[in-house]
């Protein structure tokens, strides 16, 4: 367990006989009062204690009253105080996990970074949320656009992330991802190795997205803190080698570092089952295409609410069509469309094909997705009406009442 000080709070001390005023800045409870070693918590009034010094370090569920101060468990460290936020403001009793004590999250989910679709709004949305959220760098983009984005998503005050493609990524790109120091990367599709320990050597968390368990195993070889099994059900790029569920099974057996599953988890029942099978949290894209804090335009976001289950195919050819160098085993999901289906199968053709390549360009600008793609995963069936984030973050979070289905009374 980490201290609070390393994690937000202004200050904080436990130093026997001394009263000591510690004020957070997690959002959650707005001052703590810690007196004397034995504690007594509260907000003003002495709440709870003493607590001893020889409280073992375990959660102690405790409920600190006052404005804005909702349930927290604390426990007591070696003279150090640790916090430990509310699961849930709404009495629930979502399960802590290495990913909600790592960030400070109610939910454990990450808001996967998509690239040209999230962008620091909505990662600052989703961490604002409770989950932790993420934005996507395409290649082309500017250094100047990771540091704006970086500064939209920090402004909700909490942990976000950004999400690299090892075959894209430029030195100026992790420089500026190094200046502006997210409490999350994952670099993924590629040789990642080389910037794992960069970005570990700056307190950054280190994420790679695997498709296969062996994957899994290379990347904790790597060095990285969290490995995400990504099934091939899944939006945007990656392998469709193995679905998320036997995925998921065969890599928390295969690796010792903590695994979120991805792929298909749109929902509290997608969370809840890949929790219950051992996962630290879910790493979810698809569940938030249909945002309002989303860069897809209106006639995309259309497509999305439109689609089923069924509604998405996995391949390269809008790949090929752009003439981006993706390593073939990483193709893309994306919503079935017309020109998916006239050049699936015909992409050394498209390859060559320079009006069909400009028309995707053009048939983008100008707002066609029958040619233009938006990527997607199987989850898009559950994607029908238009919300926020905050919203989406909040259905996720009742993923704790299916958990207790079966707990003791
Ligand atoms: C529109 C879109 C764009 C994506 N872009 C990226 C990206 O830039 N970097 C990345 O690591 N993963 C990217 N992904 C993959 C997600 O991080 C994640 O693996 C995936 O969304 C999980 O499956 P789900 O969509 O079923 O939730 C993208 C996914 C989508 C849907």
């Amino acid at each position: 367990m980490r201290a609070l000080d390393e994690r937000g709070a202004k200050s904080v001390y436990v130093d026997g006989g001394q009263v000591i005023r510690t004020f957070l800045r997690a959002g959650l409870i707005d001052e703590l009062t810690i007196t004397t070693v034995p504690v007594l918590i509260g907000t003003g009034v002495p709440l709870f204690g003493p607590l001893g010094r020889d409280v073992p370090l375990r959660h102690l569920s405790t409920h600190v009253l006052g404005a804005g101060v909702v349930q927290s468990a604390y426990a007591v460290e070696g003279g150090r105080v640790t916090l430990r936020p509310p699961c849930a403001e709404r009495g629930g009793t979502m399960p802590r996990t290495w990913l909600t004590e790592r960030f400070e999250l109610q939910v454990p989910l990450v808001g996967a970074p998509m690239a040209g679709v999230s962008d620091g709004r909505l990662a600052g949305a989703v961490s604002a949320a409770g989950a932790l959220g993420m934005f996507g760098v395409p290649p082309s983009v500017p250094v100047s656009w990771i540091e704006e984005q970086a500064g939209i998503a920090a402004a909700s005050g909490r942990p976000y992330g950004i999400g690299l493609l090892a075959w894209g990524l430029s030195d100026e790109h992790l420089k500026a991802v190094l200046r502006v120091r997210p409490a999350l990367v994952s670099v993924s599709f590629g040789d990642y190795a080389p910037y794992v320990e960069p970005l570990r050597a700056a307190g950054i968390t280190v994420a790679v997205q695997a498709g296969t368990t062996e994957e899994a195993v290379q990347a904790e070889r790597a060095g990285v803190d969290v490995v995400v099994a990504r099934g091939g059900e899944g939006g945007g790029h990656g392998r469709d080698d193995v679905a998320t569920l036997p995925l998921l099974q065969t890599v928390l057996d295969a690796v010792q570092v903590p695994v979120l599953a991805a792929g298909g988890i749109a929902t509290a029942r997608g969370l809840a089952a890949v929790l219950a099978a051992g996962a630290e949290g879910g790493w979810a894209g698809t569940a938030f295409l249909g945002c309002t804090e989303t860069t897809l335009p209106p006639e995309g976001l259309r497509r999305v609410l439109d689609a089923g289950e069924t509604g998405t195919a996995y391949g390269r050819v809008f790949d090929v069509a752009q003439g981006l160098p993706w390593p073939p085993e990483y193709g893309g999901r994306a919503l079935r469309n017309t020109f998916y289906d006239r050049w699936r199968g015909r992409e050394d053709e498209l390859a060559r094909d320079e009006q069909a390549r400009a028309g995707l360009e053009a048939a983008r600008q100008g707002r066609d997705f029958d040619t233009a793609y938006v990527y997607a995963g199987q989850a898009v069936g559950t994607v029908t009406r238009e919300r926020d984030a905050a919203d989406v973050v909040a259905g996720f979070a009742a993923a704790d009442k299916l958990l207790s289905r079966f707990a003791a009374p």
